[in-house]
This record gives C-alpha cells, structure tokens and sequence, in this order.
C-alpha cells in the first residue's frame, strides 16, 4: 500500500506537522494533514505497527478537528474526522445485497477435505486444482459496498437476502477505509464481504470493564462482535475497538479488463486487490496450494497454532483459487461448491459442578467461584470458574450437582454457557451465598443498585493483600520479581502489612528466607526502587480506586499536576472529565476523601515516589519532545541511566524494546541484538553516543 519512500515522506510531514504546533492548518494543507492521518490509521489498525504514540496521533486528529471547524465546506464524507457520528441510529432499515450472502460446506478431517476435492477435480475435469486458505474468522458476517472508492453502505448478513444497514456502526471501525482507491483498477462498484471481530485482548478488557460494573461478562468475542452491530449509540461501538477481516469480493462492476494481469482473476488476486487498498484482508495469512494434501497439512498447523493469533478463529476457509473455475463450479441453493469451511475442533465441554468457593477481592467484592470436575478444554485443564454473583447464578440456574456447558474462547477465561437441567436426577443442591466475609466474617453488604454483596471491613486481610497484589502488578507499578507469591509470603510472615510497606521492606530479614539469594534480592530491591518514578497514571490505577481502570488512571493523571490536587476537587469538576461518569466520579471523591488514603499517599511520597504528573511538564520542555529513545551497548561517556535522565530532561520518551514506535537507537560499544533488529526497521534512526549528546546540545 505505501513503499519505503511514501513511508518516509508521510513520517516526515507528520513529524513537521507536531513539531510545528500550529493551531490550524491553511486550506490547502488539509488534504495531506488527511492523508497523514489516513496512513496512520492503516498502521495502527490494519497493519498493527504504529508508527506514531497514540499521543501523537491524538495531536495531529485534534489539528484536523480544528482545522475542520474553521472551514467546515471543507468537510469531506471520507475525512477521519466523519466516522464519529453524532446522532443516535434510530432504526436499522431493511436493504438488500446484491448478490445472496451464502453460507459455507463444513468439512471436520481430512477425509472431508478429500472428498470436497474429489468432486471439484470431478466436476471441473481438472487433474489437480490449486486453493487458496485462510483463516476462518469468528465474528459477524457483513457485506460493504463502494462505489466510486466511497463507503456508501455497510450492512449484517441478515437472512443472506436481505440485511440490515449498520453503515454508521460500521465506520467506527478504523480498519475500514471510508475510502479505496478501486478506481485505479476500474472498478466502478464493488461489494465486499467480511467479518467483524474482536480481538482476544479487547475482549479480555471489555469483559473487565463489564465486571467492574457488576454486569454479566460475555461468552466470547463473537457475542462481543455480533452484539456490537446494531447497537444505537455510534460512540459506543468505537468504545468496544472492533475489527475487521474482508476476505471475499461478492460482485463488482467494472470499465474493462484491465491489460496484462487481471487482479480478480484468482482469489489470492483479490485479496492482494483488498490489502493493496487499504483493508484488513488475510493477505499474510493465506496460503495458495496445488493439491488437496498441503491444504490438509496447512489447515492442521493453523489449527495447532490457534492459541497464538490475536484473535479468535473456529476453522479455516478453502477457496478454489481461479474465479473463472469458481464461477463454472457454481452453488448449491446454500453454499458455493468452490468453497468450504474446515471446522476446528469445539472448545465447549461439559461437566459437573461439584460445589461453590466464595473468594474477596480488593474492593471487598465477593466473588462465587465454581469448582468443577477438571476437564480439558482446548489446550487447558479448567477446574474452576467465577460465577460472578447471585444473579448470574440465577440467570443461569445453576445448582451444585450439575452438569454444566463450559466454553473457552482461545486464551480467554472459560465462562460458563449454561446448565443442563435435563440431566438433573434431583440430588442437586442450591448455592446458597454466605452472610459473613468467608475471611474475617464480618457482616457482608449488597446496595441495592449493586449485584454483588461486599465485605466493607477496610481491614479484612482479604482485601489487604489483594490491594497489595495488585499494586505492584505489572499493569500497575509493575514491580518485577515482587509479584503474588511473594506479597503473601511477606504478610503471612509480618514481613509487609501495607502499601507503604513494600517501600521499607526488611531486606536483611528477607534475606534470610529460603529462596532470596543475593541476586534475587538485589533485583528485588531494583524493581522496587525503579518503580518510584513510575508516571502518576500508573500509581493512580495501582491504587485499585473502584472503577478506574488504566484508561481512566490516564484521563485523571492528565487532569492534575499533582495527585493531591484530588483532595480539591469536587464531584462535579470531575464530571467533566471524559469518560468519567457519576458512578466514577463518586469513588472517585470517596477515595480522595478518606483520611487514611491520603496519609498512606503522604507516606508514599516522602518514600520518593512519584507524586506529579511529569508528562505535563515534559511535554513543554525539550529539543526531543515525543521521540522515542532506547540505548544499547556500552556507552563511554554516560552511564546508562544518565543518558536516559538526559533523554527524559529533554522530553524524550525511553522505551523497553526494538519496534516501529522507536525514533533513536543510541548504540555503544558491544551492540547486539538489538541493534540487529533495529537496522530491520527503516523508519528508526540509529546514532552514536555522540551524535545524541550533540542532539541535546551537551557534546
Ligand atoms: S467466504 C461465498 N471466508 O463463515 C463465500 N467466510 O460458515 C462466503 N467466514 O457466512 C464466505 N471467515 O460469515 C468466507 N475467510 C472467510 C471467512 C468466512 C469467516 C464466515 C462467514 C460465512 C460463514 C460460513
């Protein structure tokens, strides 16, 4: 889609466009401030190798808003300002496709794969017929046309026939280009057909947030996509980071057969086609075979590999590659005779629940857990699972004593489908949920908008260590080497009662224990010194403030300079913060408002940790403002973590590792690996020791 020197020009006009902070742009720089970000987008969500900070990228979205509200006949239908819609969908109106949506042939071996094979070489009189394979991707189907390389509608599968137009949904979804460049290769109108999906991770995340509300989490990523399709509020399916894989061009309309090599002429040809424009299609995970045996061994890898792919798949997708055989084949009133699915074996199963744990959480939450009869699940033996609360029990019906359906979507939590009450021989008993704190026992509270019942003894040992675990987890303080066993090995033996606490451990006694070498200790001690100078975001979110979670923790350590600005503000002032609602705000304000908080964050900082937002003054500081440094080697005249103090004064951000968000790789003496992997990279620029100090004007 881009070649080396697109890359590079579009990287250098977006750099000039940040360092230039300008207000707004003339009119004639609007267009390639879209195409800037039109690149950008297509790194991040379809290539998945972002080339700019989300910050950055923000920058550059918020100088086009601007811009665009200046000169607003400028607005094009196709600008990345226009997929937000303002407006509520007030119905899905019925539309029909132009061609039938139809569904595919399963096939579950390699003995259905034989046979699928054999009727295709029957059929067309061929002797061997080349396939191409892809990835079967679970989500919800839906059908995209174009015309005049505009998105002009987006639409569910519906009943194959008809649909439903979800144009404004779909335009959410940053891997759909609002516009392709078709006509380049005189394509007029086109229909394309693909799946939307969540990845594994956003899905992980939502169901998080789910909880957090005390709201039932989804099954899996499918429900998650399909569910996301006909939702009313736009902003809403922007929140859910769906994607999107297009795999099929169903009908097109064209000026001619374009010269020398015709793009639609095989599959593989029209997926390149679709990636080429811009899209998600699986162009790097396809695979085109001569033979029936190779699609067999290819499909059989896949499936081997399923646990490692970001997103969810149920089988693979064998298409015979040639489209003018395709067409001679033809379809069945179901399904086309040039295609079929190779199903992946079910991860459901079912077994018996044998009885129900009560578990307290960081808040005081308490949280059933089922213990099952283990059984293996896709790669996993699952002996237990959260049930979450009393009414998700009860929509469920579950009882102790049942057989119950479990399913594990790829690397997700299983869930619990659902009971089956047929199965029941009247032996099973109800959960009955407990009254007191299963650990310090005291009284146990439900509000009354609330599903779940707490333990609000703020000195339940539960909650303590809970509370403890999870701030020096890795997406909080990330205190390596520290990490669950080991706060409750230091609870158990008096070692840590607190927060605080892990700051002034006992490093002689720890000493003593089994296991604590001078090494580990010595990296134990590290990791918690480095984490001082965690940015407040992290201690925001690492202090387990009921409902902020790291994107919020960010929203609040943008809004201060100083974490105890909180102590002054009122529910209402942070109301205005986005994203935060009167639920948020609420806890937001308890916590601040709570005299022992604010002693332990007293206590905190005089340990040294990092109590102000260090963004809002770097940002302003220096000459390397946003780029991005990562040094190797042995350097000469600095110490390693002088040069990165030096990197930081100047505005510059350290990163951990080689990747397309890296600007500068400092190298030194004895580079290695990394530098390797850095020269892979074009966009990364690679400098001595010397070249950074007179980059910071310190030679
Ligand atoms: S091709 C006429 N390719 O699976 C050909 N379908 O069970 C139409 N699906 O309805 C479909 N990944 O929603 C095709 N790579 C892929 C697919 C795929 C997922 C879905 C699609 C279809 C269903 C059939």
């Amino acid at each position: 889609m881009y070649n080396k020197e697109q890359i590079q020009a579009l990287q250098k006009q977006s750099q000039d466009f940040l360092t230039g902070n300008a207000d707004t742009v003339s009119a004639a720089g609007i267009a390639p401030l879209r195409e800037i970000l039109r690149f950008h987008e297509y790194r991040y969500y379809v290539q998945n190798e972002p080339l700019l900070s989300d910050y950055e990228y923000d920058k550059l979205y918020q100088l086009l808003q601007r811009t665009e509200k200046k000169h607003p006949e400028l607005i094009t239908p196709d600008s990345p300002t226009q997929r937000v819609g303002s407006s509520l969908n007030q119905q899905f109106v019925t539309v029909q496709h132009l061609v039938p949506m139809l569904s595919l042939d399963n096939s579950y071996n390699a003995e259905d794969l034989t046979d699928f094979d054999r009727k295709a070489r029957e059929l067309s009189g061929l002797d061997a017929i080349t396939y191409c394979i892809e990835p079967k991707f679970d989500g919800a189907s839906i059908s995209l046309i174009y015309e005049n390389d505009q998105l002009v509608r987006a639409a569910t599968r519906g009943d194959g026939v008809e649909g439903e137009d979800i144009t404004t949904n779909i335009k959410q979804i940053r891997s759909i280009p609002l516009s392709a460049a078709f006509s380049q290769y005189g394509i007029r109108q086109v229909e394309i057909r693909g799946e939307i999906i969540m990845s594994k991770q956003s899905f992980a995340k939502y169901n998080e947030l789910l909880v957090s509300q005390n709201l039932a989490p989804l099954a899996n990523p499918r429900n998650a996509a399909s569910g996301s399709l006909r939702m009313k509020d736009p902003k809403e399916v922007a929140e859910r980071n769906l994607d999107a894989f297009l795999y099929h061009i169903s009908y097109f309309v064209r000026d001619g057969i374009p010269a020398g090599n015709d793009p639609l002429a095989s599959h593989a040809g029209s997926l390149h086609l679709l990636w080429e424009l811009g899209f998600r299609s699986p162009e790097k995970e396809k695979r085109v075979v001569t033979g029936i045996q190779p699609v067999i061994d290819y499909c059989l890898a896949f499936e081997a590999g399923r646990d490692n792919l970001p997103y969810e798949i149920d089988g693979m997708v064998v298409k015979v590659d040639d489209t003018v055989l395709q067409e001679k084949l033809g379809m069945t009133s179901h399904h086309p005779r040039w295609a079929i699915a190779f199903k992946f074996k079910a991860r459901q199963a079912t077994t018996k629940l044998r009885g129900v744990e009560f578990q307290v959480g960081r808040t005081g939450a308490v949280t059933p857990v089922a213990k099952l009869d283990p059984v293996y699940l896709g790669g996993v033996t699952v002996s237990s699972i959260s049930v979450h609360n009393e009414e998700y029990i009860r929509e469920k019906d579950l009882k102790i004593g049942d057989s119950v359906l479990i399913e594990r979507a790829g690397d997700v939590i299983p869930q619990i489908v659902k009971s089956l009450p047929e199965l029941r021989d009247g032996s099973e008993e109800p959960i009955l949920f407990p009254k007191q704190c299963p650990v310090c026992k005291s009284e146990l509270y439900k509000e009354e908008t609330e599903a779940v019942w707490r333990c609000i003894n703020i000195e339940c040992e539960a909650q303590v260590v809970e509370k403890m675990i999870h701030f020096v987890s890795k997406d909080a303080m990330d205190i390596k080497s520290f990490g669950e066993a080991n706060v409750r090995k230091f609870y158990e033996l008096g070692l840590l009662k607190d927060i605080p606490g892990i700051y002034s451990l006992d490093y002689d006694r720890i000493g003593e224990l089994e296991g604590f070498g001078k090494k580990s200790l010595d990296n134990l001690q590290a990791a918690i010194e480095a984490s001082k100078q965690q940015p407040l975001h992290r201690l925001i979110y690492a202090l387990g403030i009921r409902f902020v979670g790291e994107t919020t923790a960010k929203t609040l350590a943008n809004a201060v300079e100083n974490i105890f600005d909180f102590t002054r503000k009122t529910e209402e002032a942070l109301l205005q913060l986005e994203d935060v609602g009167v639920k948020v705000a609420k806890s937001i304000h308890q916590f601040f408002s709570n005299e022992q908080n604010i002693d332990m964050l007293h206590q905190l900082e005089q340990l040294g940790l990092q109590m102000k937002n260090e963004k809002k003054a770097t940002v302003a500081a220096g000459a390397l403002t946003g780029q991005t440094f990562l040094f190797t080697g042995t350097l000469a005249k600095l110490k390693r973590s002088e040069a990165e103090a030096l990197a930081e004064a100047e505005g510059g951000v350290i990163v951990s590792g080689v990747s397309a968000k890296l600007n500068y790789l400092v190298v030194g003496e004895d580079a290695g690996s990394k530098l390797e992997k850095a020269k892979k990279i074009n966009t990364i620029k690679i400098i001595s020791e010397d070249e950074f100090l007179s980059l910071i004007n310190k030679s």
